[in-house]
């Protein structure tokens, strides 16, 4: 537990032109969840007192996320971008009068983790004024780069790569981005930023040299390159998303679940698995999806917004959409789609059926093909199974109609009226037989053949 107070600062102001996007560069997702909203899940989980987010001039659809996401943040409007230090001042009202730790995070690097910040807090905690994030680059290129000296290696300066000799091109040590203040002095240290440089930008980088002549202490710690991958494109978008998908096939086979081939399955960023869930290849989780203890989702299954019970077995090749909810060793067989409907204690829908804003009481059967019949192209109507119902295969169900507990749907049948538990419902014709007719039938055709000398 650390006492000083928190202020974290998102920089989310840059334009994002290399998205070739009409979306906010920080609004693209990463396992469903905004890389803006990852970084906020991040500062959230630091119990930040205070939250600012920087945004550019008319990026209307970030502030809303912003206000949806973390309704205590302020938002500030950087009106140029005339660079990272000047993007800092914009939160400048924010900044002011508060005593404690500052962090300058960016909207666009949404795979850091909690203890790396810890790391930096821990950092200033310890007297730095400046604590810089940095990391071994495999191509620094275009990264500024950390100017160490002396064995203890204490950070001198940071260099940009336009403003950098080659002897410190050289320099492999990189700045990720995150920079971590003494808030007492971040002030003053931004205050004295000046744009004297190749790109003629006010850097959050000149900091550490500012704070080295202040007597200020900086320091520099450590990252693997993974975690602080900025997002400019779709290929680095495609590449966090690969970084945090193994992390989270990772921490869900620790957490007890089991998967033949992990790299196939696709968790989003709220997916709640229990105990011995065992996911078979090529799933996927969108958003919303819980499983209980023991569950299977057989292979090709896609799920989202849905529960799922202890025991119950899911696929393969099954579809549940939001508001499914899957009940305690329930099963949901090939090619089934649920939707807004719940399944009770041991129900059991196996093949090729649609079920739509329908309930389903406990151990009922639903055959083959059959199909919730719940939209006259207008509104949506309900349809209730009772516990213990047997619906024959291939029936179609027009809601809104209810079929009584244990009762009987003859295969083939049309049900628009409800029908009395225990009772049996059948509207298919009724089966006629001409005994013989098929010999007969043979006869006249074979003779017609012949006597047109095929
Ligand atoms: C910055 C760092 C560099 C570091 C690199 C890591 C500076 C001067 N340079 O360089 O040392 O190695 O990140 O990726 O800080 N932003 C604003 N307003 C601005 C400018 C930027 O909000 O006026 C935001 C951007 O949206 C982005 C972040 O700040 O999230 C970084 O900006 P970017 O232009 O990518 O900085 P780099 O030149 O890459
Ligand atoms: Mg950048």
């Amino acid at each position: 537990m650390i006492d000083r107070e928190l202020l974290i600062v998102v920089l989310a102001a840059g334009k994002g032109t290399r998205m070739k996007s009409d979306v906010a560069k920080v609004l693209h997702p990463i396992a469903g969840l905004s890389m803006l909203g990852h970084v906020l899940a991040l500062a959230g989980s630091l119990e930040a007192a205070r939250l600012a987010v920087v945004i550019g001039p008319g990026m209307d659809a970030v502030r809303d996320k912003v206000a949806a996401l973390a309704p205590g943040a302020t938002v500030h409007v950087q009106a140029d971008q005339l660079g990272t230090g000047d993007a800092v001042q914009a939160a400048r009202e924010r900044i002011a009068g508060h005593r404690g730790d500052v962090l300058v995070l960016y909207g666009d690097t949404p795979l850091l983790r909690r203890e790396t910040l810890t790391r930096m807090r821990a950092a200033l905690g310890a007297g730095a004024g400046v604590a810089v994030l940095g990391f071994h680059a495999a191509d620094p290129t275009g990264y500024g780069r950390l100017i160490t000296t002396g064995q203890d290696g204490d950070l001198v300066a940071i260099r940009e790569h336009n403003d950098a000799s080659d002897a410190e091109r050289e320099v492999g040590f990189c700045n990720s981005g995150v920079l971590g203040f003494d808030g007492a002095h971040l002030p003053a240290l931004l205050d004295a930023i000046g744009n004297d440089n190749a790109k003629g930008e006010y850097y959050l980088t000149d900091t550490v040299a500012i704070a080295r002549a202040r007597g200020l202490t900086a320091v520099a710690l450590v990252c693997d390159e993974s975690e602080v991958l900025g997002i400019n494109d779709r290929a680095q978008l495609a590449e966090a998303e690969a970084i945090y998908q193994a992390r989270a096939r990772t921490a869900a086979m620790a957490g007890g679940a089991s998967m033949v081939a992990p790299e196939t399955v696709f968790l989003c960023h709220d997916t709640v698995l229990g105990r011995d869930v065992s996911i078979e290849p090529n799933v996927f989780f969108g958003p919303g999806v819980r499983l209980g203890d023991g569950v299977t989702i057989r292979a090709y299954s896609h799920l989202e917004g849905t529960t799922v019970q202890p025991g119950a077995v899911i696929g393969p090749f099954a579809r549940l959409r939001p508001g499914a909810e899957i009940g305690p060793g329930a099963r949901i067989g090939n090619f089934v789609e649920v939707k807004q409907s719940s399944l009770a204690e041991g129900a059991k829908v196996n093949h090729l059926t649609y079920i739509g804003d329908t309930t389903i009481g406990a151990g009922a059967n639903v055959g083959a093909g059959t199909i919730t019949c719940n939209y006259d192209g207008f509104s949506k109507h309900r349809t209730e199974i009772g516990a213990g119902a047997f619906i024959g295969s291939n029936s179609a169900l027009v809601a809104p109609v209810r079929i009584g507990a244990g009762a009987y749907v003859g295969s083939g049948s049309v049900i628009s009226k409800n029908v009395a538990p225990e009772a049996l419902a059948l509207t298919r014709a009724k089966q006629t037989e001409r005994e013989g007719w098929a010999g007969r039938y043979r006869e006249v055709k074979l003779r017609a053949k012949r006597e047109n000398g095929e």
